[in-house]
């Protein structure tokens, strides 16, 4: 009798234990509803206000939205917001300067899909800015402005079948952008010295104490934190589960850890049906604005195929791995700028954007 009461005690205690955790446990409802009411297509005569939000949807190192807008009569001026900077693993403002092309980019789509064609200046100067002058006109590039809302980066393995000659094609055409090139490796044999070099520079990276310190300043563990930043790598667009606060941070401390994130790079490059990678002419803000457009334009041609694509940039981002990097692609003198795998997967939630009233600048 006594064994059949602590029995029914201890089943109770395990229920009340479910119960209380399902209630404390952080869901992903309410984020989901707000990605999508960030992600919402313009209606017919969008502002420059809905312009720039559609901007702000682009591709962006650690999801730091590095960017200021100004608007102006003719347009939309994108600068730099160097609080934003992530120094330990760009401190040379590459993927910065990059993160701004891309959202000139989606800001470009979106626009000449609306029927005001733009004129895009990159003033180079210390602080590089992109002035986009805006015209009127018929609209035009229907396929990649659908596929802003969609576009994200997908950090899971992939379903390891090729794809068509003919989507290659379209990537590449989509990618064309002066200054730029890009070379699209599907060989096994080549994506094994590829996932070697990743391994390589994770392995660095993950050794140095200031890049995991400020990798983990960005990660965001609950669907609230996330939603309260708006900004940052939040664990689910990771395929990574969700958790409060206070354990992510042990979580992360406790299983991030080179071998297992190295394990994991192998297993995503095998995966994938292949590999872009970026090459600016120079190495330069103008050229990584430029590298910047043409990855992003990649990318939303990828996701209008039903293609996605994550990055691997760690032969680039360890300087003394990036030149020989940039010797075995047959390039010795160039900047190698972004690695970038491709393939076929579901999709994983989206990322957040900051408010527009947030990001614009008077
Ligand atoms: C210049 C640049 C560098 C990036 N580097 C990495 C990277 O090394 N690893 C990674 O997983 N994602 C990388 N990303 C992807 C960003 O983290 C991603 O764009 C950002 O979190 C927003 O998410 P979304 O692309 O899904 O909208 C990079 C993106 C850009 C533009």
């Amino acid at each position: 009798m006594l064994a059949r009461r602590t029995l029914i005690a201890s089943g109770l205690s395990v229920a009340a234990i479910g119960i209380l955790g399902y209630g404390f446990w952080p869901r992903l409802d309410g984020y989901h509803e707000e990605a999508e009411r960030q992600r919402q297509l313009l209606t017919s005569d969008p502002t420059l206000q809905d312009l720039v939000r559609m901007s702000t949807l682009a591709a962006n190192g650690h999801n730091t939205q590095p960017w200021k807008y100004r608007l102006t009569d003719a347009g939309v001026e994108i600068l730099p917001d160097l609080s934003r900077r992530t120094e330990v693993v760009d401190p040379d403002d590459h993927h910065l300067y990059v993160s701004l092309g891309c959202a000139a980019e989606n800001l470009v789509v979106a626009a000449g899909a609306h029927g005001r064609p733009a004129d895009v200046t990159i003033q180079s100067s210390h602080e590089a800015r992109i002035d986009i002058m805006l015209g009127n006109g018929s609209p035009v590039g229907d396929t990649l402005y659908q596929a802003i809302p969609f576009r994200q980066s997908t950090r899971s393995a992939f379903d390891g079948q090729p794809i068509s000659a003919s989507d290659i094609d379209l990537l590449n055409t989509a990618a064309q952008q002066d200054g730029v090139s890009v070379l699209i490796v599907t060989e096994p044999a080549e994506l094994q010295t590829i996932s070697d070099f990743v391994v390589e520079g994770n392995s660095a990276q993950m050794d140095d104490p200031a890049f995991v310190a400020e990798l983990r300043d960005w990660l965001r563990f609950s669907p609230n934190e996330a939603i309260n930043y708006a900004d940052g790598l939040f664990s689910a667009c990771s395929g990574n589960p969700v958790m409060p606060d206070w354990i992510g941070g042990r979580f992360f401390d406790a299983f991030f850890t080179k071998d297992a994130e190295n394990a994991k790079y192998r297993d995503h490059i095998g995966s994938s049906a292949g590999v872009a990678v970026f090459i600016g002419d120079q190495a330069d803000p103008l050229h990584w604005i430029r590298v910047g457009r043409s990855f992003e334009r990649f990318s939303l041609q990828a996701t209008a195929l039903g293609i996605r694509n994550a990055h691997i940039n760690q032969p680039i981002e360890v300087p003394s791995l990036r030149s020989r990097f940039a010797r075995w692609l047959g390039m010795p003198n160039a900047r190698p700028d972004l690695v970038v795998r491709f393939g076929r997967a579901p999709a994983l939630p989206m990322s957040l954007r900051r408010p527009v009233q947030d990001v614009i600048v008077y």
